[in-house]
């Protein structure tokens, strides 16, 4: 969602936020803008649109991005805004300025009791530009400012928040303190990067990593000023508080397209590298580690039942997840959306595990149910990709996914790694539990470990997928079908189909089709059949009759071991063999690449999808 930026120090400011707003993108948005002292003048530009536009106006206002020029800027701040107070408009654009042009303050979050803030501040005068909560903020620490003898700009912003109900990043710029950038943080991330005579603050490390590796994950209430030498971190009242520096692995090339159209593209043809960076590290000598999650005999004893919490992809991978512990372990498992589970009264307690699973580790509906699993008594083991995020922090453990960053907003490579260690978590487990004994254990390690090699050679065969998408990215509706495992590999591509490409896609169970969808299948429909499970062929052979007789095209994904069994489809991918167990890992690739041609074909914008973000922050 909204993505800020911030810098001061010698570099061309302009080119920095830019840049930096640029990164920002795929967080979804629909406005962007920045806010700049340049000779001692607080300056704002904003526009609804893309960031490409924004360029353009600055350009027209005779400002230069180019960092040969002597920068003339003492600090900066930008923004990209995903509208939720105020259609998509120039006026709704952050920054937003005060209404004596004091200071401006871009803003990720929402201010709850903004409507009563802004009835107190309309009676001390204060007129509104725009319909946003946002402005509340700017004009409430110019109300405070203006109050206060010392004009302290971090004072006055500390006093503003006492008043602030809701959630912020706020980044504010005050024209009397050039030099200066104050940043306060609840229940939204921000980052600092610290550099060497110049710093930086954005929404994620991605927009900063081509300037430094050194950050600092600001936590809930804290406040930061930052100068180009000097960094400060209090709490709310003004105390300094102990950060600690962390340096970041991700490297700058990872946020480039490196040569593929899409960041889809790439993040899928990354897949064999993140999972192996993912899953090879954590075994060895025959055994699974999990880092620092502590579980032995008696640890996993105590665990009487496992719940699942995800959103969207993540809540797929989930699925996969419940039904391999489930398998394996004999322990009882429950995936639920996290959405729904803030609603639901679940049967949790210390004797409860759960897992915790989010590519981003902010999206705020997985955070407010992992807060509940806690507030009834479990434990938590948080499975995230982006390091230092509030989920990874907030869980009693983490473990990584190693994807690196995923920029394009349909979710591939990382539900890959998401699914890499979740069968790392369910061999462990059954280990432990001795329900796998060490030879079956070593044997599945060794399927997962040769895993990396058969994505390889299903991205070699990707112009087979090519052909069947260039010729069929027309149809208006397209029912993925499985059974098993097969299902929820089923229920994860047929989001992306949709996601990125609109059309209209469902999955189903093989067994539910007769019990009424089937009435929708007609000339011309698509159905995808991934049939990787030995015991489910001659049922998904019936479905598949079912679909073509009533005009439906099939399209089946199905093992080289199935090579001499005849289906009634019209294609048939073929992905390597494995145990049918690790099967869902190898099947996704081909439907992912499936969704991502289609959508191209139909010349969608296929990182940018609409009305997606990337990382939802709002409920
Ligand atoms: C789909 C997609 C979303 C996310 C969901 C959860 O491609 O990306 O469905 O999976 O919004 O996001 P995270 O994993 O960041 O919690």
């Amino acid at each position: 969602m909204c993505g800020i930026v911030g810098y001061i120090g010698p570099r061309n400011t302009l080119g920095i936020l830019l840049n930096g707003l640029s990164t920002l993108e795929y967080r979804g948005y629909d406005s962007a803008g920045v806010s700049f002292i340049q000779d001692g003048r607080l300056e704002l530009i904003k526009k609804k649109g893309y960031v490409k536009e924004l360029r353009e106006a600055v350009a027209q206002a005779g400002f230069t991005l180019d960092d040969r020029h002597t920068n003339r800027i003492s600090a900066g701040i930008g923004h990209t805004r995903w509208a939720t107070h105020g259609a998509p408009s120039d006026e709704n654009s952050h920054p937003h300025m005060s209404m004596n042009g004091k200071l401006c303050v871009v803003h990720n979050g929402i201010i709850e009791n903004y409507a009563e803030l802004r009835r107190f501040l309309k009676k001390k005068g204060y007129v509104f530009a725009s319909e946003t909560d946002t402005e509340v903020a700017a004009q409430l620490i110019e109300y405070y400012y203006g109050l206060n003898d010392n004009k302290d700009i971090n004072a006055a912003v500390r006093r503003a928040l006492k008043d602030i109900v809701g959630s912020y990043a706020l980044c504010v710029l005050c024209v009397d303190e050039p030099d200066r950038l104050i940043c306060a943080k609840k229940d939204n991330p921000i980052v600092l990067g610290i550099g060497k005579g110049e710093n930086f603050i954005a929404s994620d490390v991605t927009a900063m990593i081509e300037y430094t590796k050194d950050v600092v994950f600001l936590e809930d209430n804290w406040i930061l000023t930052m100068t180009k030498d000097s960094v400060e971190i209090t709490d709310v009242y003004g105390d300094p508080v102990e950060y600690k520096v962390e340096a970041v692995v991700w490297d700058a090339d990872s946020v480039q397209k490196g040569g593929y159209a899409h960041f889809m593209m790439k993040e899928m043809h990354e897949e064999p590298k993140i999972f192996e960076a993912t899953v090879e590290p954590r075994i060895k000598d025959g055994d699974i580690y999990l880092e620092h999650f502590p579980v032995d005999e008696e640890y996993m004893k105590g665990i009487h039942n496992i719940n699942i919490i995800a959103c969207g992809t993540a809540f797929h991978a989930g699925c996969v997840g419940k039904y391999l512990i489930e398998k394996l372990c004999r322990i009882p498992v429950v995936c639920t959306v996290a959405s729904e589970f803030i609603y639901s009264d679940p049967i949790i307690d210390e004797h409860t595990l759960t897992l915790v699973i989010s590519q981003s580790g902010e999206t705020l509906d997985t955070r407010n149910a992992m807060k509940k699993a806690k507030e009834l008594g479990s434990g938590t083991l948080a499975i995230v990709n982006v390091i230092g995020s509030t989920i990874a922090r907030e869980a009693d453990n983490v473990l990584y996914t190693a994807a690196g960053p995923e920029i394009s907003v349909a979710s591939t490579k990382a539900y890959v790694a998401q699914l890499g260690c979740l069968y790392l978590i369910a061999l462990k487990f059954a280990h432990v539990l001795g329900k796998l004994d060490k030879e079956k254990y070593e044997y599945y390690q060794n399927e997962l470990l040769q895993i990396p090699d058969k994505l390889e050679q299903i991205l070699r065969k990707q112009t087979d997928i090519q052909r069947f998408a260039s010729t069929h990215f027309n149809v208006e509706s397209t029912f993925f079908i499985g059974r098993g495992l097969d299902y929820f590999l089923s229920m994860e591509t047929s989001l992306k189909l949709k996601e990125i490409s609109y059309i209209h896609s469902e999955a189903y169970a093989g067994g539910e089709l007769k019990h009424g969808t089937i009435a929708l299948i007609e000339d011309g429909t698509l159905v995808v059949c991934p049939i990787t499970q030995d015991d489910l062929v001659s049922k998904m052979e019936s479905n598949i009759k079912e679909v073509a007789t009533r005009g439906a095209t099939v399209l089946a994904i199905v093992p080289e071991r199935f090579r001499d069994i005849k289906f009634s489809c019209d294609v048939r991918f073929t992905i390597p063999d494995c145990d049918e167990l690790m099967a869902p890992i190898l099947g996704v690739l081909p439907c992912q690449i499936f969704a991502y041609y289609m959508a191209v074909y139909k010349g969608c914008d296929v990182d940018k999808p609409r009305n997606l973000a990337k990382s939802v922050t709002v409920e």
